[in-house]
């Protein structure tokens, strides 16, 4: 919670002695406009508790609200009290400890000795890593990163699609159609797409194909020596091409424990589903209640399927981790698929299966393509990422080509870029992906705030960071408003993380970095009188690591010069 919030909180709490600060906290609001003040608390709830009419409540509680510096104009509207921050004296609370606490402002100790497991990017191996994966592999790292500032032990799993059908599909394909083994290298990953799209082209024609890759599957996990060296050769081609556009994202995980990590303890988990298990149709299976199709254990030749190595996964996972809470960042098309695994799982007499969360996201769509991996319409990120990056080195050329460092600055932009159009709407939207709107340095981009923060440092690099100022000298408009923003910051760390929703931080950092350019155009800054200078420079370094932070949460760099 922001400092003037929770001094809110606090005096409320004294003058009502009714409410707990934590109810206190969740009923408070921040209002429409700013001139109906900066926070304010509404009384209905409270009516029929103290069997009084609002209004009466609301001028009754701020009468008894003592005077304070931080704000101090109280007002009654209607069954709200709403309170006036001194931005002056907020300000001088705020910015040295924004200074001090730097990238670790706005943390908190909610999540003291608890874990949080983020199951994301998960992509099918032997297939590329397409487009429509980058949506949980970048909502997934700014969730990882907003649960480790709300205080949590994040571990972070890279559940890989590395078992299943599709490696009978590719070992079959391999085998009939393949290059000599000494051809894989580096990105031979498009060759196991070739095979993979040639599989399905000729199934297509051949059914007795199906049949000829379930089996090789079915060798796969007997044990079949043959088998299984093909499958680690594309396990291992595959990884290594996978990591190197995290690596490009900057993005790392704890743990590669894939479906295929599981496989050994699928029978431990199958032996706790004994009781519930029922035969169908040669199949085994696990009944449900009337909403939901049965959850499919084992297929008649006896073959395991994904949903019970979630099963096993989520098992091991509460054993191993002792997690607070897991979160599944998948598309929303698998909502059925984990409201099963859930279900299984309370059937089981798990209750932590409570803590066990899907956290769906919408569409990616790519101008009117539609993506099919069994058609071979995909797009490989890494083409996505060289060409953003390609694109934002050519505007830096236009706009800046004396800049050291292009190639590094283009790559944080270029990649930043395709990050936060991904997470600046609610992940429940569908997005788009437009490269001019991506890039746009004026739009609601990547770009812009990182731009904003490019500016701030400039500023700073001129003026210098001054050790201390006089704070109540920022009184001008577009001063308050930022100084009130940025005590907002923690709040909107803890609304993210409620919601799993990193929007929440990207549009905060959109917001702070509009607001700073109103503020940058308005006034002038290290040439103001000194006194103001020192004050405006304090004021332009707390909004610089703000950005920065908000740019880290969402897992994106925030170079100082572009
Ligand atoms: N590999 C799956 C897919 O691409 C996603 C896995 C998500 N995680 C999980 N535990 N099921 O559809």
């Amino acid at each position: 919670m922001g400092i003037a919030k929770e001094s809110v909180v606090e005096a409320i709490e004294n003058a009502l002695a009714l409410l707990p600060a934590k109810e206190i906290e969740n009923l408070l609001e921040v209002p429409p406009s700013a001139d109906l003040g900066d926070y304010s608390f509404p009384c209905f709830t409270l009516a029929k508790k103290m069997r009084k009419a609002p209004a009466i409540i609301a001028k009754e509680l701020a009468e008894k609200i003592p005077q304070d510096d931080l704000f101090n104009r109280i007002e009654v509207v209607n069954g709200y009290v709403n309170f006036y921050l001194d931005k002056g004296h907020l300000a001088n609370k705020l910015l040295p400890k924004i200074k001090k606490e730097a990238m670790k402002y706005g943390q908190s100790d909610e999540g003291k000795s608890k874990s949080v497991v983020i199951d994301f990017s998960s992509p099918n191996i032997a297939k590329p890593f397409s487009v429509a994966h980058l949506r949980s592999t970048v909502i997934g790292h700014s969730l990882s990163r907003i649960w480790e500032h709300m205080g949590y032990k994040v571990e972070r799993i890279n559940h890989l699609g590395d078992w299943g059908t599709q490696f009978g599909k590719v070992i079959y394909a391999y085998k009939n159609w393949g290059d000599e083994p000494s051809s894989y290298s580096k990105g031979s990953i498009r060759h196991l797409l070739e095979l993979y799209v040639r599989f399905h082209k000729e199934a297509d024609q051949n059914p007795s194909l199906d049949d000829e890759a379930r089996l090789w599957f079915k060798r796969l996990e007997d044990g079949d020596k043959e088998a299984y060296v093909l499958w680690e050769q594309f396990r291992k081609t595959s990884l290594d091409s996978l990591v190197e556009v995290y690596e490009l994202m900057g993005i790392t995980f704890d743990h590669y424990t894939g479906e295929s990590f599981y496989n050994d303890k699928i029978p431990g988990a199958i032996e706790k589903l004994q009781p519930f298990m029922k035969e169908s149709e040669g199949a085994e299976i696990v009944e449900l209640s009337d909403d939901m199709p049965p959850f499919l254990v084992r297929k008649s030749d006896g073959a395991t399927l994904y949903g019970t190595r979630d099963l096993a996964a989520a098992i091991y996972r509460q054993e191993t981790y002792k997690f607070a809470k897991a979160l599944y960042v998948v598309g929303g098309e698998q909502a059925l698929h984990f409201k099963q695994v859930f279900a299984v799982l309370k059937k089981l007499g798990y209750d932590w299966a409570d803590n066990c969360e899907h956290v769906p996201f919408g569409l990616m769509r790519f101008g009117d393509m539609k993506l099919s991996t069994r058609q071979g319409n995909v797009i490989f990120l890494e083409d996505v990422l060289a060409k953003a990056i390609e694109l934002t080195k050519s505007i830096i050329e236009e706009k800046n080509p004396n800049l050291d460092n292009k190639e590094e600055v283009a790559r944080a932009v270029g990649v930043g870029a395709v990050m936060f159009n991904d997470l600046r709407n609610n992940r429940i939207k569908d997005i788009n992906f437009e490269w001019d709107e991506l890039l746009n340095f004026q739009g609601d981009t990547g770009p812009y705030v990182q731009y904003t923060h490019a500016r701030a440092c400039s500023l700073l690099q001129k003026g210098g960071v001054p050790e201390a100022a006089n704070l109540s000298l920022l009184q001008e408009e577009e001063e308050k408003v930022l100084v009130a923003s940025l005590e907002r910051f923690p709040e909107v760390v803890a609304q993210a993380a409620k919601g799993n929703e990193p929007s929440t931080v990207a549009r905060y950092s959109l917001g702070l970095a509009r607001d700073f350019n109103k503020f940058y155009q308005a006034h002038r800054i290290a040439d103001a009188e000194e006194e103001v200078a020192k004050a405006r420079l304090m004021l332009v370094d707390g909004v610089r690591q703000v950005i920065a932070l908000s740019l880290y949460l969402l897992g994106i760099e925030a170079p100082e010069k572009m």
